[in-house]
This record gives C-alpha cells, sequence and structure tokens, in this order.
C-alpha cells in the first residue's frame, strides 16, 4: 500500500470473476538492484496460490500490469528476475516476451534476470486461441 501511495502504482490482488476467490497478486514496483550496477528499476512480480497453478493466471495477471505499465505508465522498459530453478517463472517472462539478459543476486540469492520493452511485450490472456492479442 505505501508503494500505491508514494507512486501511483503497485501490485493489484486478483480475484476468479465467478466466485470471487482470490487467485494470486502482480504487478510493478520500484526495485533497488545493488547485484546489478546499483541500478533502480520497475521490476514484475506475481504469485499465485498452488492449489491455482498451471492455468495461466500468474502470465494473464502479468499481462495485465503490464499493459497498464507500457500504456498510462509510458514505462520504457521493465525488469523481472527469478531464481534459476524457479522454471515456471521463468516460462511466464517468455511468454510475455522477456528475454534473459544476465546472472546476478539478489536477496543474497543467484538470480536470472530478464527485461522487457514494450514493442517486445507479447499480451496474453487465458483461454484464447490466439495468445497473442492486441494490448
Ligand atoms: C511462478 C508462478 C507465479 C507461476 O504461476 P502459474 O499461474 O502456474 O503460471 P502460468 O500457468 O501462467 O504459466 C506457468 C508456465 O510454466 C510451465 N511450467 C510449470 N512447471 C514447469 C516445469 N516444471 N517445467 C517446465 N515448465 C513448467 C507451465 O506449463 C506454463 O507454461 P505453458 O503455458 O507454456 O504451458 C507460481 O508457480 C508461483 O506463484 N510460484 C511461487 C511464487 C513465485 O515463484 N513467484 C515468482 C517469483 S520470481
Amino acid at each position: 500500500m505505501g508503494h500505491w501511495q508514494e507512486h501511483g502504482f503497485g501490485l493489484w490482488a486478483f480475484h476468479d470473476l465467478h466466485s470471487g476467490e482470490f487467485v494470486g497478486r502482480a504487478g510493478l514496483k520500484w526495485y533497488d538492484l545493488p547485484g546489478l550496477d546499483g541500478r533502480r528499476e520497475v521490476g514484475l512480480a506475481y504469485a499465485v496460490p498452488s492449489r491455482f497453478w498451471q492455468r495461466g493466471f500468474a502470465t494473464e495477471m502479468a499481462s495485465g500490469a503490464l499493459s497498464v505499465g507500457f500504456g498510462a505508465g509510458g514505462l520504457p522498459a521493465v525488469g523481472s528476475w527469478t531464481l534459476p530453478g524457479n522454471i515456471p517463472s521463468q516460462r511466464v517472462m517468455e511468454k510475455l516476451g522477456f528475454r534473459y539478459q544476465t546472472d546476478f543476486e539478489f536477496a543474497g540469492l543467484p538470480h536470472r534476470y530478464y527485461r522487457l520493452e514494450p514493442g517486445g511485450f507479447s499480451p496474453q490472456r487465458v483461454g484464447d486461441p490466439n495468445p497473442s492479442v492486441p494490448g
């Protein structure tokens, strides 16, 4: 909430349209990255309760956040990073168009760093016959 108040954006909570059940959170936040030349940049974050994994929810939530960030937010790029063993998270990034850049240390652990600019963004929605929809 502090991030929303300070910057006007942050993480959203997502709920199933029909049941109203909480299905995850995702959004954009400013991060300090001392392991990446001290860079400060907007990063993408997402998490889904395990009972809802592998239904495309993280990808769709992240896609919505990126549409706002690149659209109304006018961001020139967004970073995202994850542990080397977190294959599902890397797959989420790749589906959205993120490209792997380098390895770096974050929160004391090795991470894989990805980056996305608006031109490379591939919006995604659950259940689309054609997964690439106009932003
Ligand atoms: C990472 C996480 C958000 C993914 O959520 P999700 O809703 O299951 O993600 P999606 O369904 O949108 O996409 C997952 C993709 O990974 C793939 N995947 C899952 N497990 C996999 C595995 N072991 N090997 C290869 N691919 C795998 C899925 O098949 C899917 O790809 P596809 O659409 O091409 O089939 C979820 O696992 C999570 O919340 N983990 C804990 C928190 C976390 O790690 N957050 C990210 C921190 S960087």
